[in-house]
Formats: C-alpha cells, structure tokens, sequence
C-alpha cells in the first residue's frame, strides 16, 4: 500500500468546486427509476443511461469522480469505450460500490446489517485492474420505536472498517458510508443524537483497524428531521446541526465529507451543502456525493427515450453545475429557477 496515492486519490475526489456522481444504483434500485420513468428495464437501456450521464459535456468542471456499479464498470460508450476508461481520460475518477446490500440482521428485528466482506480482497483486486481508484461502502441505520440498537451500530461500524482496510491494502481510497436514513417520523434532535452515536463508533472502529485517516472520505447523512416528522428544521438549522455534529466526530485528518442526498430534493440538497460551506473555516473539504440529487431531474427529462437523451443531458449539467457553486456557498434558494 502506498499512502500518498491514496492521499492523492482522495484530494482529487475533494478538488475545489466538485463533487462526486453516485451512478452505482445496482440493478434492482435502477429497475425501480427506470420504471418510475416509463422505461424498459434491459442491460442496453442501463448502459444508455449511464453513458448519457458520463458524456454530458462539460461536467468535468463539476464532478471529480463518478461510483458505478459491477455491471456499468464493465460496460463501454457506443464507440467501445471502456466506461473507466472514457472517465479517466475527462479526468473523472471512477470508482466502485463493492458493498452486496443491507440484510435483516439476525435477531434484531427492523435492522440491518450490510453485506460483502467475503472474497472483498479478490473483488478489489479486480476492479484496481478495471480502474477503479476507490470504492463505496453503505451501512444503513434506521431510526424507529427501539432502533437504532447499541449492536446494529457496533456490527455495522465493524464491517466499514473491515471493508476500508481492505480497500487501502489494495491501494483503493475508501468511502465510509454509514446513512442514517430520513424516512422515519423523528425529529432532527433525534437524527443528531444518533448520528452522534454512529460516527463515535465509526471513527472507533476505523482507528481499530488502522485506517490511513488521510487515505479515505466520509459519506455521511446529514442532520435533518426525519420526513414524516411535522416539524421541518430551516436550512440554516440542518446546515449547523450537520457541522456541528461532524466537528465532534471528524478528525482533521479526513481530507473530505462528500454527503449522500438521502431523498432530499435536489434543490434543498445543493442548499444545505452551500450553507455549510459558508460556516467555515472548517477542517475539511465539505462536498457532495449525490445520487439522486443529480439524477432525477435528467432522468425525467429523458424518460427513457433517444430522442430525449440531450435533454437529460441538460438537466444533469445544471444540477451538476449548481452543486459545484454549493462547493464554495455559491448556490442560493431558487437559484435552479433561472438555471438553463
Ligand atoms: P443518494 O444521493 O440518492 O442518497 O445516493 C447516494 C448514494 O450513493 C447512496 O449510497
């Protein structure tokens, strides 16, 4: 293992004004948005969604890294270009989702426990030689009656750490991933207390493990209420919980935190990332590593079909745009009205 280039991999992740494109949907979760969309659900419909995704012009300026799939590393654009190799040569960083999905976890009902340790180090291997230069990892947390438990977090913080070691023997910068998820009725007290509790343990676990801190990025969830809950925190108010949260937890070590959207709208992700942004100065780059915040838009636009495929493009470019200005507080509310 070499730490400065997974230093160097890490920095560029974070470079000023960009952020990363989560395109590492797996098969089941893009079924799901090609349906939403009215569209067919086929390999060649996969592959020509990520490619309108990958060759929107001038993205590069916004996004430092793209995270695909095991099935979008080992595709190609319709010139038969290597989708790794296509991003590489714009400067994008591709890296994998290497992490098998969030099962039951035994004996504690409502949680999960994520999935994908075996044969990890073979797999990595592998996807070093596709050209990924670093890898996702999600734990899912849920808030609920009685959940999170003290064990659900231990396990999962576990299995990150296990995962980031992994990643940095094989020279592949790992993202830590633990989502506390916003889809409860709770309120944003309760989504900082736990996320609290998760990123204690996280940061335990990986100090454990003998993370290189400089070599990895957080992904982490933002403190906001949950969805159902009837009272909403401001912008202003997610934006201070969430860096007041990370500044316990964080060392300065860590190069970055690019953030997960969550089900947040795309509006309201690029508006808390640029309000955090403005509350410097602070230890770490603070960046985005959004999914459907940069995707949802240029989906509907394009909504399955050829004849839409620069539309979608269109509306990735803006959204992508619009979080590379959130990168130094540049993004204002209402600002993606005037967007072209
Ligand atoms: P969202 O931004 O849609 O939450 O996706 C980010 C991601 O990669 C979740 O693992």
């Amino acid at each position: 293992m070499s730490s400065s280039d997974l230093e160097a991999v890490a920095t560029g992740m974070v470079a000023k004004d960009k952020g990363l494109l989560a395109a590492d949907e797996s098969n089941a979760t893009i079924a799901k948005r090609l349906a939403k969309i009215g569209s067919e659900n086929t390999e060649e419909q996969r592959r020509s969604y990520r490619e309108l995704l990958f060759t929107t012009p001038g993205i590069s300026q916004w996004i430092s890294g793209a995270i695909l799939y095991d099935e979008t590393i080992r595709q190609k654009t319709r010139d038969g270009v290597a989708f790794p190799d296509y991003l590489a040569k714009l400067g994008i960083i591709p890296g994998i989702k290497v992490d098998t999905g969030a099962k039951p976890l035994a004996g504690f009902p409502g949680e999960t426990i994520t999935e994908g340790l075996d044969g990890l180090r073979e797999r990595l291997i592998e996807y070093y030689k596709l050209g990924a230069r670093f890898a996702k990892w999600r734990a899912v947390i849920d808030i609920g009656d009685g959940i999170p438990t003290r064990f659900a977090i231990e396990a999962n913080a576990h299995a990150l750490a296990r995962y980031a070691a992994l990643c940095q023997e094989q020279n592949i910068v790992p993202i830590v991933e633990p989502e506390v998820l916003m889809d409860g009725a709770h309120t944003q007290e309760r989504c900082e207390a736990v996320t609290d509790l998760v990123l204690a343990e996280v940061f335990a676990q990986l100090g454990r493990h003998r993370i290189h801190l400089e070599g990895m990025i957080l992904k982490p969830n933002m403190v906001i209420s949950g969805k159902k809950c009837p009272k909403q925190a401001t912008p202003d108010q997610v934006a201070s919980a969430t860096v007041r949260c990370l500044k316990r937890h964080v060392p300065a070590a860590v190069p970055g935190i690019m953030f997960l959207s969550g089900g947040q709208s795309p509006a309201e992700a690029a508006l808390h990332l640029s309000l955090m942004n403005r509350l410097g100065p602070l230890p770490w780059q603070l960046s985005f590593s959004y999914g459907r915040a940069l995707q949802d838009a240029a989906l509907s636009a394009w909504g399955g079909k050829a004849a839409n495929f620069a539309a979608g493009q269109k509306e990735f470019q803006k959204w992508s745009r619009l979080n590379g200005l959130a990168r130094s507080g540049g993004f204002k509310a209402g600002m993606e009205q005037q967007a072209a």
